[in-house]
């Protein structure tokens, strides 16, 4: 008997379904968006089969659409990541993410004398000289991470 094509997440009415992000990242991804949060609710899926990744991890967010600009950053650690959004059951808007010029937030600085890493309030900020592999300069103290380096500096998990 052959086993029929299922969704890998339940179907939801309005939302955001974040597919092909690379294997057991999605806990991270959900950190990046500022999720779980009380009142929306999330489903994930990990480590499941994919016919382009090998395996892959998928979040469904139900009743929040999220513009391009808020999920840029997950590129960071899910680099083929689709953003499909969902309006009455139907997807209404697919997209790629992508790693733009600038990191914001998301990472500390590895030089542990950069102003960043003091107690005065100022947001961390890297611009990416390389996208693959990753090389990054600190806006502040000029530090240069690597790939391996960036891996280690989430400020999440
Ligand atoms: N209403 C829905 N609720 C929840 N998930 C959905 C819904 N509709 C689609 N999906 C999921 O969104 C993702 C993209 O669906 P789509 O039908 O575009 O698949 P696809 O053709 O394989 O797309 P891609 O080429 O991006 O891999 C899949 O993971 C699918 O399971
Ligand atoms: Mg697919
Ligand atoms: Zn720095």
């Amino acid at each position: 008997m052959k086993t029929p094509r299922e969704l890998k997440v339940k179907p939801i009415k309005n939302g955001t379904v974040i597919d092909h992000i690379s294997a057991n990242k999605a806990l991270r991804v959900l950190k990046i968006l500022g999720l779980p949060s009380p009142k929306i609710s999330v489903t994930l899926a990990m480590n499941v089969q994919s016919s382009q990744m090998g395996s892959k991890d998928i979040v469904k967010i139900e009743g929040r659409e999220l513009a391009s600009r808020e999920v840029d950053e997950i590129a960071l650690i899910a680099p083929h990541a689709t953003i499909n959004i969902i309006r009455n059951y139907e997807i209404v808007g697919k997209g790629k993410v992508k790693l733009l010029g600038e990191i914001k937030s998301i990472l500390s600085c590895s030089n542990p004398n950069c102003i960043t890493n003091t107690d005065e309030p100022v947001t961390t900020r890297f611009a990416v000289l390389q996208k693959e592999p990753m090389v990054l300069r600190c806006h502040y103290c000029e530090r240069i991470m690597d790939q391996a380096e960036v891996e280690t500096q989430f400020r999440v998990f």
